[in-house]
């Protein structure tokens, strides 16, 4: 009898989760569970986001003067972003007279009445809007195309960030009141109480400047996040670092102290430039070992205490023609595979209407085109795939040693293509590897190792695991060459040729030669859990 209650409950249960899961949108409100960001079922949501322009001169996200509202939201989805940080000025919320007027007339203000033809042939609906009324319209169009968002409270006066001397970098400085701050975050997070598609908000951009200091940040980040939290218990609420969100290593043994769980994340920003000259002045193997360990220092070990940690801001110049973003980006690349992060790309604009006196400056950071009809990159897109999807989480199974080998420069993965043979290709279709403790790599549920053949030669499988050729070890200070003995005792570096081949070389780059890209030679081995 009391069996069958239970059963009863149980099935009720089950039928009403069955109904909350079909009729919630599938973004409903979001938690932190120790490093991973979840769903209400528990279940790991990866952020993969873009970061979004709003927050220049004229507070009108970028683009809406190139391209409909939905198109754009649309394109974003198709570039398989899930996310969008979307960036606003703290006098959004707080200056009626800035919010209140319209989008016509913020153009108009900034001299750009000829820009306006253009705003209304491609999106009439926001010409008469408020600048506030305009920002929800971007929130709501991106929430329509199933596109969480982040507010991400960028600057206090609308126009470029971020220098140490503009006036916004700091709790103190000359805009940047700390209750003007708790006031516009208040209303920011009120406003967005029922869009279940905002999921949570930075709370400040890049703190910098001379006045920065940990007392202060202590004592303002909790009245914020408790403030906000107050205002929308739904949101994630992401604090950003000191030295331009590039150091949290005073949480380590002070952490914030907070009255609710379950909802902080951190965030840290790295660009190549984020650590000054080091891609110029040091080996590539030694810029990515330190740069590496540097990230773990100041913020990575966040993720030990039971943080997640967004790297909210990162990016390089499209073009892909400066060696040391180039040797940066392939590090970066590893490190967000590695620990599977969650991030947001700087950025998809590709040019702004209006900023520092500039119309129509191109963004070669910019992942759209300056016209914003397309993608200024594809190869870029196809590189960064990887890490747009989830491989652990907490609900996931760690299969011991289940790994796909990812090939940053390409954005690729190690696959079987014929009986013997391997290339390199989708890290979606990728087959699982283990490394076994004789330092062989194994296809999963098989016999075949991958195997060197000699100098310049393909790689392949071979069932003499282990056996010449097949003794693979990360070496250098990177770690990211996988180095082989061969049958004549040479050490030679998996690579890949110019034809997309997966050769074994002469391993480059190893030391010294700060001017060397190792890149082709760069494997790293990422785990992919398996999801029961
Ligand atoms: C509010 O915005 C208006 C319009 O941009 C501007 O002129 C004014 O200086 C702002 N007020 C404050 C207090 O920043
Ligand atoms: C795209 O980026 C790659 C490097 O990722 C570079 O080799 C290529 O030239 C770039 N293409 C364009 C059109 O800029
Ligand atoms: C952008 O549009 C301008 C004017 O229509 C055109 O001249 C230019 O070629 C376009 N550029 C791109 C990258 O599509």
């Amino acid at each position: 009898m009391k069996r069958k209650t239970l059963v009863t409950k149980y099935s009720i249960v089950t039928i009403v989760s069955i109904i909350i899961s079909v009729y919630l949108p599938s973004t409903a409100v979001l938690w932190t569970n120790s490093r991973w960001i979840v769903d209400e079922k528990g279940q790991r949501v990866k952020l993969a986001c873009v970061n979004w322009e709003s927050h220049l001169e004229l507070v009108v996200a970028e683009g809406l003067n190139k391209q409909p509202i939905d198109v754009i939201s649309n394109k974003i989805k198709d570039m398989g972003f899930n996310c969008v940080r979307l960036t606003w000025p703290l006098e959004l919320a707080t200056n009626h007279s800035l919010a209140s007027l319209t989008v016509t007339q913020s153009y108009e203000n900034a001299g750009l009445c000829t820009s306006i033809p253009d705003l209304q042939a491609n999106n009439p609906s926001i010409l008469h809007l408020s600048l506030l009324s305009a920002f929800k319209a971007v929130v709501a169009s991106l929430g329509k195309n199933k596109i969480r968002v982040i507010l991400d409270n960028h600057v206090s006066k609308p126009g470029w960030c971020c220098s140490k001397s503009d006036g916004n970098g700091f709790f103190g400085d000359q805009y940047f009141n700390p209750q003007d701050w708790i006031n516009g975050l208040t209303k920011m997070a009120t406003l967005f109480l029922d869009n279940p598609y905002v999921v949570g908000m930075s709370l400040r951009n890049e703190l910098r400047g001379p006045r920065q200091n940990t007392k202060d940040w202590y004592r303002y980040m909790q009245r914020g996040v408790e403030a906000v939290h107050e205002a929308n218990p739904n949101i994630l609420v992401i604090l950003s670092g000191l030295t331009f969100d590039t150091d949290l290593s005073f949480l380590k043994t002070q952490p914030l102290k907070l009255s609710f769980t379950g909802k902080l994340v951190y965030e840290v920003h790295q660009y190549w430039f984020s650590t000054g000259s080091l891609w110029e002045d040091v080996n590539a193997n030694q810029a990515c070992g330190i740069m590496k360990n540097k990230l773990i220092k100041k913020a990575g070990f966040l993720l030990d205490q039971g943080f997640p940690l967004f790297v909210s801001e990162w990016g390089t110049d499209m073009k892909g023609t400066s060696l040391s973003e180039n040797k940066y980006l392939n590090c970066f690349l590893t490190w967000v595979a590695e620990y599977d992060l969650d991030w947001s790309l700087w950025t998809l604009v590709g040019s702004y209407a209006f900023t520092n006196g500039v119309v129509g400056m191109d963004e070669r950071y910019g992942l759209l085109n300056s016209n914003w009809t397309g993608v200024r990159n594809n190869t870029f897109l196809q590189r960064i795939s990887v890490i747009q999807s989830p491989r652990q989480g907490p609900s996931a199974i760690l299969a011991e040693n289940r790994k796909i080998i990812y090939h940053p420069l390409t954005g690729k993965c190690i696959l079987r293509k014929s009986i013997m043979g391997v290339n390199l290709g989708n890290c979606s279709e990728s087959n699982h590897w283990s490394y076994t403790p004789q330092k062989t790599l194994i296809i999963e549920y098989s016999y075949f190792c991958l195997k060197a053949q000699g100098m310049n030669r393909p790689a392949r499988l071979s069932i003499i695991c282990p056996g010449t050729g097949t003794i693979w070890a990360p070496i250098s200070d990177s770690e990211l060459h996988l180095a082989v003995t061969l049958s004549d005792n040479t050490t030679a570096c998996l690579d890949v040729d110019s034809g997309n081949n997966l050769i074994t070389t002469t391993c480059k780059c190893l030391s010294k030669d700060n001017g060397c890209d190792p890149g082709s030679q760069w494997f790293t081995l990422v785990d992919a859990y398996k999801y029961y």
